[in-house]
């Protein structure tokens, strides 16, 4: 990004952020360049930025001033925001080590019930590979990762109608891993990516760490993904890579329209623009056909698609991958500086798994029961919960996203319920501080007994206290 732009999108944060008003005046070109350190030249190129697109304006001889946030203009921007200075982690950080305490109802957790996931003909071959002396070996299975299993991850992507090559499959530690691995490789700090204002707290943490600048678009209550928004940030700001959850969005639950998804790619080409594609719920939809990841839109090599069997497996297993594509190479030099290569043994255990046929019906299976545990928590909800609640609900996935009202503060009933050994996910884990947060996301990957039932009682008293409080 040049010093000019990086000027700019600062100068825009703090007047988006309400810290200059409507037709106060700028610091003059010489102030500001004592201020920001920059050259003259450097400031006058930002403020004709800003000019240019509306944010400020000139007064002959008197300077630059901010412009009014019409409401036309409010609709032009599309919601587009910059977010502020990023720091999330630590929220994160506490708020995991809540959900993980022992005896704790995990309404919050990101991972589906563990007792679903355990497949005991995985477990057998995992004790099988264990056995083997060569199992161990890393020579096979050292990035790119075990070609056998990087096979199988392509002919699934090809079943699908994506092209791709088990050259093109990079394993990694997870999804998390490959989500900031690709993130690594396409930006330098002070790059500005694009997020979906609500979305996982993972996307929020890879920027904090990497010293990026986030862009995001809002999101749109029918169709998912604000298709004019993302449009109006892209022409508005130098978006050098997008991340987006396009399948069972985490935490709002939507997947988008093939329609949209379409247009997405279209307009990836056309301003020059990378995606990055957090789809690790791909397994898990229990609403019709598979949806199709961007890949299958992308004729132009622009879209980096991860995922795991973290969902479907068990977050032990650490195993996921990137659709890196002419990216591989860049990303195992990432890998050999910092997590090398994935563990041989469950790359093994993985290969057979998957070769023998286990892994559909080991899919079918715990797709079932996820729909249906995830009903009867909504079935309740609707029943229990104060009449000004919406909850979302979709088919696929395990999660369900309560909307209260916009007077709530979700925050401040995760606290309350922590006390009750209950942990939930508040919106501020999800959302930029300015936004909205009245909402939370619940995990209902568990059967309704009598423990989860008295904890969703305690959820519903504490959301009618705060209601009848703060209403
Ligand atoms: C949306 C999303 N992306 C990525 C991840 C990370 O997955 P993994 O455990 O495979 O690193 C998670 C895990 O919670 C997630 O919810």
């Amino acid at each position: 990004m040049f010093k000019s732009e990086k000027l700019a999108l600062h100068l825009r944060q703090l007047i988006d952020s309400g810290q200059w008003k409507a037709h106060e005046k700028l610091p003059s070109l010489r102030e500001q360049a004592q201020i920001s350190g920059y050259s003259l030249i450097t400031v006058l190129n930002a403020y004709q930025t800003l000019e240019t697109q509306g944010i400020i304006y000139a007064k002959d001889k008197s300077g630059y001033y901010v412009n009014e946030r019409s409401a036309s203009q409010t609709l032009l921007n599309a919601g587009v925001h910059a977010a502020e200075h990023i720091q999330i982690n630590s929220a994160v950080f506490h708020y995991l080590k809540n959900t993980q305490a022992a005896g704790f109802i995990p309404f919050g957790s990101a991972f589906p019930n563990p007792e679903l996931l355990f497949n005991q003909k995985f477990m057998q071959l995992l004790a099988q590979h264990a056995k083997r002396k060569q199992s161990y070996l890393n020579n096979d299975n050292m990035p790119p990762g075990n070609l056998a299993l990087r096979q199988m991850i392509a002919s699934r992507y090809m079943m699908q109608g994506v092209q791709c090559n088990s050259d093109d499959i990079v394993i990694t530690s997870g999804a998390l891993n490959a989500l900031n691995l690709a993130l690594e490789a396409l930006t330098k700090p002070s790059d500005v990516i694009l997020l979906q204002e609500t979305v996982f707290y993972g996307a929020w943490q890879a920027a904090e760490r990497l010293g990026l600048q986030v862009v995001t678009i809002p999101d749109h209550s029918e169709f998912g993904l604000h298709i004019e928004a993302f449009e109006k940030a892209l022409q508005q700001y130098p978006v050098k890579v997008c991340w987006l959850m396009l399948n069972t969005q985490n935490p709002l639950g939507y997947t988008v329209s093939n329609n949209i998804k379409k247009k997405i790619a279209a307009l990836l080409e056309q301003y020059q623009v990378y995606l990055i594609e957090d789809d690790v719920y791909l397994e898990l939809n229990y609403g019709g056909k598979k949806p199709l990841p961007m890949t299958y839109f992308d004729q132009h090599q622009r879209v980096l698609h991860c995922s795991t069997f973290s969902k479907s497996l068990g977050m032990g297993t650490r195993v996921g991958w990137i659709h890196a594509r002419q990216f591989s190479d860049a990303i195992q030099h990432l890998q050999l500086m910092s997590t090398l290569s994935v563990s041989p043994l469950v790359q093994n255990a993985l290969v057979d798994f998957l070769s023998q046929h286990h892994y559909e019906k080991h899919l079918r299976h715990l797709c079932l029961r996820l729909a249906q545990y995830k009903q009867v928590i909504y079935d309740y909800l609707k029943l229990h919960l104060p009449q000004q609640c919406k909850v979302d609900i979709y088919p696929s996935g395990y999660f369900l996203w309560i909307k209260l009202p916009e007077y709530c503060d979700s925050y401040h009933i995760y606290q309350t319920l922590l006390q009750h050994k209950i942990s939930i996910a508040p919106s501020l884990l999800f959302r930029p501080k300015h936004s909205l947060q009245n909402c939370i996301r619940l995990n209902c990957s568990y059967e309704l007994h009598t423990d989860i039932e008295q904890a969703l009682q305690q959820l519903c008293r504490v959301i009618a206290d705060n209601i009848a409080e703060k209403g």
